[in-house]
């Protein structure tokens, strides 16, 4: 038997930093404004922190009490508190069920942040053009039309050897960071890009401030318009508030294995919800000025920040360098976020096959790898596979779009429903309780949220995600 050191944050800021690094990724800046700019702003905004606060952030508190009295990755951590509370371990169900929500989301995760990878490529060699042009503060991407900057995305899907190539290089960075353990590996990476993250994100939004149209965005994000809202509508910003939270993904229960005793849990949680929270807006103002003032179109979509945006920085002061730095901010996101996710699948992989950590990181990412190999070529010569072709709502998916509905609709809302149902009804009450550190009112409606609420809200996420057609409209 491998002797397997204990491993733990250094200090509760360390702890922080790592699990909002988790917590922040390409869900904030890539899908949030996407889904605000479809479902029409300040609506879906306000829909949006509804939920974080009401069911996300319970839920949150509710995974970093699992792991941290487990002290063991989410399935042993889930296992111990099913048993010490004399209920069948069964009730661990969630642990396993989040662990493989993030091998399957690392797997086309890591394709998109090959994307992003790709974009800093074409971003540095564009400044670098820029500067020896003479002309340093020219537009970004200076050869090309406003016709033929988004073509780049299409001609990105069609290159097999750029799209593995970054995916390589992305797993690569992720599996040496987790390789490296929890204090030197992970703790470091995030304490080194957090901090970076929250700059750039800071100077960029008050670039877009100067240049771009920041009051339309402010309105924009901060109007509600509430014709735009339907059930549909709720249930997406639900769903995405989970996950940009990483609710169900085995990710903060592995985390919260490695806090401190004494560390006090509910603000913690508390500031891990606000700052991703805070962040997912702040992108929105990022982008939306600059978005607008070059007369685009916010509900692009998924091509938002890989098209539209690039076209905007083309013709904004200083366009080549602001647009690298965007694309930098999006990477180290991406990149503490992946680590985590390898890191809940990792930590099992430690205690099941009772191996090393550097074996278990590149045992468990290179297998993540090869499937992520799959999703990118689902973008092309294999994008007529079906590999849930029999099951309705994937009938006319790719490979990746299929493992992220697979994740999205199925795994995350099922690992939260059992965990909260688990929390709120069957764990023992003294334990949990003692561990949550709330009392008193904050107590009773954390309890209430946890018991009542987030079960019927994530069993709607799940019953109309498997059944679109019941939704009302
Ligand atoms: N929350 C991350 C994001 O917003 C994604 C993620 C999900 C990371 C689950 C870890 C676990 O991009």
């Amino acid at each position: 038997m491998v002797a397997v050191k204990q491993e733990g944050w250094s200090s509760r800021t360390a702890f922080i930093l790592a699990a909002v690094g988790a917590a922040v990724g390409l869900g904030n800046i890539w899908r949030f404004p996407t889904l605000a700019g479809e479902n029409g702003g300040g609506a879906f905004v306000l829909i949006y922190i509804a939920c974080v606060v009401l069911i996300g952030l319970p839920l949150v508190l509710s995974e970093v009490i699992v792991g941290r009295h487990g002290g063991s990755d989410a399935y042993h951590s889930a296992e111990k508190l099913a048993k010490e509370s004399n209920v069948s371990s069964g009730w661990a169900a969630f642990g396993g069920v989040g662990i493989s929500a993030a091998f399957l989301i690392l797997t086309f995760y890591s394709v998109v942040a090959g994307w992003v990878l790709y974009y800093v490529g074409v971003f540095i060699s564009d400044f670098f053009g820029a500067l020896t042009s003479g002309d340093p503060f020219a537009g970004a991407l200076l050869n090309e039309t406003k016709e033929e900057i988004p073509q780049r995305m299409g001609a990105l899907f069609e290159n097999n050897f750029i799209l593995l190539s970054m995916h390589t290089i992305f797993m690569f960075l992720t599996i040496a960071i987790v390789a490296r353990g929890v204090t030197d590996g992970i703790e470091k990476a995030a304490t080194y890009l957090m901090p970076t993250f929250f700059i750039l994100l800071i100077l960029i939004t008050i670039y877009g401030a100067f240049v771009g149209e920041f009051g339309r965005a402010v309105s924009f994000l901060f109007t509600p318009d509430f014709s735009k809202l339907n059930a549909g509508v709720v249930n997406e910003a639900l769903g995405q508030a989970l996950f940009s939270m990483s609710v169900g993904s085995a990710a903060l229960i592995t985390y919260g294995a490695y806090v401190p005793k004494e560390t006090k849990l509910a603000p913690t949680a508390a500031m891990i919800a606000f700052a991703d929270t805070g962040v997912a807006i702040m992108a929105g103002l990022m982008i939306f000025p600059i978005v607008f003032s070059a007369g685009l179109d916010v509900a692009a979509g998924p091509t938002l920040v890989f098209q539209s945006l690039p076209i905007a920085f083309q013709s904004m002061p200083a366009g080549s360098f602001v647009g690298l730095l965007f694309f930098v901010l999006i990477f180290f996101a991406a990149l503490t976020s992946s680590i985590s996710l390898l890191e809940a699948v990792v930590a099992w992989a430690i205690k099941k096959f009772q191996c090393s950590r550097a074996m278990a990181a590149w045992g468990v990412g290179g297998v993540i790898f090869l499937v992520g190999v799959a999703c990118a070529l689902s973008l092309n010569i294999w994008s007529e596979l079906r590999i849930l072709g029999f099951w309705g709502i994937f009938a006319e998916t790719n490979i990746m779009d299929t493992i992220d509905g697979f994740v999205g609709k199925v795994l995350l809302p099922v690992a939260a429903l059992i965990t909260t149902i688990f929390i709120g009804w069957k764990a023992d009450k003294k334990l949990v309780d003692a561990e949550s550190g709330l009392n008193g009112g904050k107590l009773a409606f954390w309890r209430f949220l946890t018991a009542w609420l987030s079960p019927i809200a994530v069993s709607l996420i799940l019953i109309f995600g498997l059944f679109p057609s019941l939704l009302p409209s």
